[in-house]
């Protein structure tokens, strides 16, 4: 410890994003659109990808007034559409791309007996296969921004239900679930192969937030789910946009493999209800 004046903490800009460049995926809805406007309003340059154009331009519009913004429709499953992407990306920000949040995703729900092989290979696909693709086509533009003490930063949404069983069993969704567990070692994994080099990469495993993808459980269960979660609640755009500020800072720098539950402690608790209520 030192007296004030000799500190070696740089307090103002410990939490301080400005200059950076980040691609969110998926950033025209739901929660990449929060982040999105939450690295702008932070001072970062970010690129959105979805794949419908017109979501896309629609978003890019929502979203300039908080900074630079640049909208690329492309879908993250075709190799052709990532490869435009990436070289898009290189073009705008020759100097590398400081932060990727990998957070388009999708889902699907259905009986055991009527659960199509199509949709699991789909879901794994989108949630695991293409983030690893991305991940891997990005990584010489990530290692260009990358310092030893500024690390460039490789955030992947998981998600609650990659921790633990579904919370929401009467619509099951066997793949999701697999999937988001895959994504959560995945990270691990990465993190391993890539801290070396300069790139963190860490995993935000959400509860529930508003979004198109949880348009109906929220319709239907919302108090079941709120009275599952220990704070009572749902998750809103400061929660999410707050803890990737923090691991996009330098404040999160030396964190590395980390899956961070986002949920209110719902991973915890979740059942709870049932027994408490006998
Ligand atoms: N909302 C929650 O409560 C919650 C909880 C836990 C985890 N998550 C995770 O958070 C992430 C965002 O979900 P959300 O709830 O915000 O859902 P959402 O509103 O459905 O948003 C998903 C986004 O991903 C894009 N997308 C889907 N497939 C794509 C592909 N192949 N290529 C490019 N973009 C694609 C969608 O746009 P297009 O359709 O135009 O491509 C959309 O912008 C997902 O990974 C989800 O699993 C969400």
């Amino acid at each position: 410890m030192s007296g004030q004046g000799e500190s070696a903490l740089r307090i103002d800009s410990l939490f301080s994003l400005r200059g950076k460049a980040a691609l969110v995926t998926g950033g025209s809805g739901g929660l990449g659109l929060m982040m999105a406007e939450g690295l702008l309003r932070n001072g970062v340059k970010v690129f959105i990808a979805s794949r419908n154009a017109q979501r896309c331009a629609e978003a890019e519009a929502a979203l300039a007034p908080y900074g630079d913004c640049i909208a690329i429709a492309a879908d993250i499953n075709d190799a052709q559409q990532r490869a435009a992407l990436v070289s898009r990306i290189e073009e705008e920000s020759p100097q590398g791309l400081a932060i990727l949040v990998n957070n388009a995703g999708s889902n699907w729900g259905a009986p055991l007996e009527d659960y199509p092989d199509a949709a699991f290979d789909k879901l794994m696909k989108t949630n695991v296969s293409s983030v690893f693709g991305l991940t891997r086509d990005l990584y010489p533009a990530l290692l260009r921004a990358a310092s030893g003490e500024a690390p460039a930063r490789v955030i992947n949404i998981g998600s609650m239900d990659g921790l633990q069983v579904p919370v929401v069993q009467r619509v099951p969704t066997f793949a999701y679930s697999a999937s988001k567990a895959a994504l959560h070692h995945l990270t691990r994994t990465l993190a391993v192969e890539l801290g070396p080099k300069g790139i963190t990469v860490n995993a935000i495993a959400p509860g529930f937030f508003e979004s198109k993808m949880t348009d109906y459980v929220l319709d239907h269960y919302q108090q079941d789910i709120e009275d599952d979660c220990p704070l009572g609640r749902i998750g809103t755009p400061e929660d999410i946009v707050g803890i990737l500020a923090f691991l996009c800072s330098r404040a999160g720098a030396y964190v590395n493999g980390a899956v961070i539950p986002l949920d209110g402690g719902t991973h915890l608790s979740k059942g709870k209800r049932e027994w408490m209520a006998e």
